[in-house]
């Protein structure tokens, strides 16, 4: 293991054992925001997942195949997009909230509510069991703040000023597709809605749900698009285009990113002391399946792990999965793999084009004396001009 990922492993086991105490972690200079607040499915889900019902239930072989300590609930070989975000903003990995947390074990680093099989709307996922909609993650994020956060703070004003500069990704949508208008057979939206106003309603409902988050205190926030689902092993399995992906599904997504968009641009003219940030993942994903190559990855059009026939596009317990995780951009039927969520969360932090602002820009210019990296560089480079040219 190399020294980077014990550093990380340690953190997390460390951040493991804290959960038991109630002391707030001492602010470290290094952090861009005091705490991240996940909302969202399995792709945004950090593990821990408390949910009896076994099809939500990936703490077993071979998730979490190159994570430290093995599965752990988290849909995928390793880390996440959200660890990944975590470890940029320099926090320890967040652990889900648990609604029998008591108010003397609070962090203030922050918590994940993402939960598998979610989405905007509450039926979504119903067919596999008891689901939290994003409107019930953020119920129990409004409890965090009454029963939890409020005494760690010692009042609102306080608390405010935290939430305020506290970061919160929003990652849902994906499911509303996948486990709900997609499958006719469990759900009746497609027979209600055509594509275009299921799409509206969409995002109308996520429009009220962002609302709540602002009004809840947020006011850095980032929420991800919905990626190329046609492109996925699942749809690629029960559609079997003749073309490399399924055009129709994903001119359907792309719809509801697009209105996603328009939303997210009305909300920031309502709500100028926010930044919200969308964060374009579909063209991402998709260049990734045009131009694997130039991302190292060999296999895109099948899962990475051996995927079972339950429906849920999950890996079957205790088969080894694809030796070299790292050319594979598709970990099971609908899930990325850990090195493709590695490319987007760094391209979403520091890079352009994914998210902009990216996420340091916007948390770096909030804070008085840091300075950008840059600036040391251009600052390094003039005195090395000068230098020159001066001899
Ligand atoms: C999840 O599945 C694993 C393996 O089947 C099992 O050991 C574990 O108890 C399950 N956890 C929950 C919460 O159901
Ligand atoms: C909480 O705030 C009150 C004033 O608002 C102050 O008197 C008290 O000492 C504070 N407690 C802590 C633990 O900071
Ligand atoms: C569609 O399904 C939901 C529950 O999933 C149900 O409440 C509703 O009545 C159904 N509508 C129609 C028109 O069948
Ligand atoms: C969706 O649009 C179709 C066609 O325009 C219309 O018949 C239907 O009533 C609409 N459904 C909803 C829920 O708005
Ligand atoms: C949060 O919970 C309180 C108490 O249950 C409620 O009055 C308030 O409306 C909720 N806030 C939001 C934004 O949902
Ligand atoms: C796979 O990628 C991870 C980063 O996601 C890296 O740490 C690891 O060394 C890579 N493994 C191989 C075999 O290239």
């Amino acid at each position: 293991m190399s020294l980077p990922l014990m550093i990380l492993c340690f953190l997390f086991l460390e951040q493991l054992f804290l959960a038991g105490l109630s002391q707030a972690s001492p602010p470290s200079l290094s952090r861009l925001a005091p705490a991240l607040y996940i909302f969202g499915d399995s792709r945004a889900d950090t593990g821990v997942c408390e949910d009896p019902t076994t099809l939500s239930n990936v703490t077993y072989d071979p998730y979490g195949f190159d994570f430290c300590i093995g599965p752990t609930g988290r849909f995928t070989n390793g880390f996440t997009i959200s660890d990944f975000l975590e470890i940029m903003l320099g926090l320890p990995i967040t652990i889900h909230y648990s609604p029998k947390m008591e108010s003397d074990e609070t962090l203030t680093i922050g918590y994940s509510y993402a939960s598998a099989y979610s989405g905007i709307l509450p039926e979504t996922g119903s067919a596999f069991g008891e689901t939290s909609s994003l409107e019930k993650q953020l119920t129990m994020f409004n409890s965090t703040l009454r029963n939890n956060l409020l005494k760690a703070f010692n009042g609102t004003a306080e608390l405010s000023a935290h939430l305020s500069q506290s970061f919160f990704v929003v990652f849902i949508g994906t499911n509303d597709y996948a486990y709900n208008y997609l499958q006719s057979s469990n759900y009746n939206t497609s027979k209600i809605c055509n594509q275009d106003n299921f799409s509206s309603h969409l995002v109308i409902e996520l429009e009220k749900q962002l609302k709540t988050l602002y009004e809840l205190g947020a006011r850095k926030m980032v929420v991800f698009e919905i990626g190329p689902l046609g492109c996925y092993p699942a749809i690629l399995k029960s559609h079997k285009p003749e073309t490399k992906c399924v055009d129709e599904i994903n001119q359907m997504v792309s719809t509801f990113n697009l209105k996603l968009a328009h939303m997210v641009k009305t909300l920031r003219s309502m709500q100028r002391d926010a930044t919200i940030i969308v964060a374009k993942t579909y063209s991402l994903i998709f260049d990734m399946v045009e131009r694997p190559s130039s991302y190292g990855f060999s296999r895109i059009r099948v899962a990475c792990c051996l995927v079972g026939h339950d429906g849920t596009g999950r890996c079957i317990q205790d088969e080894n999965p694809c030796p070299n995780r790292n050319t594979s951009l598709f970990w099971d039927d609908y899930h990325l793999t850990e090195a493709a969520n590695s490319v987007i969360a760094a391209k979403c932090f520091h890079g352009s084009g994914v998210c902009t602002p990216n996420i340091y820009t916007t948390l770096s210019s909030g804070q008085p004396g840091r300075r950008n990296p840059c600036f040391i560089y251009l600052l390094l480079f003039a005195v090395m001009i000068a230098g020159v040219s001066y001899f």
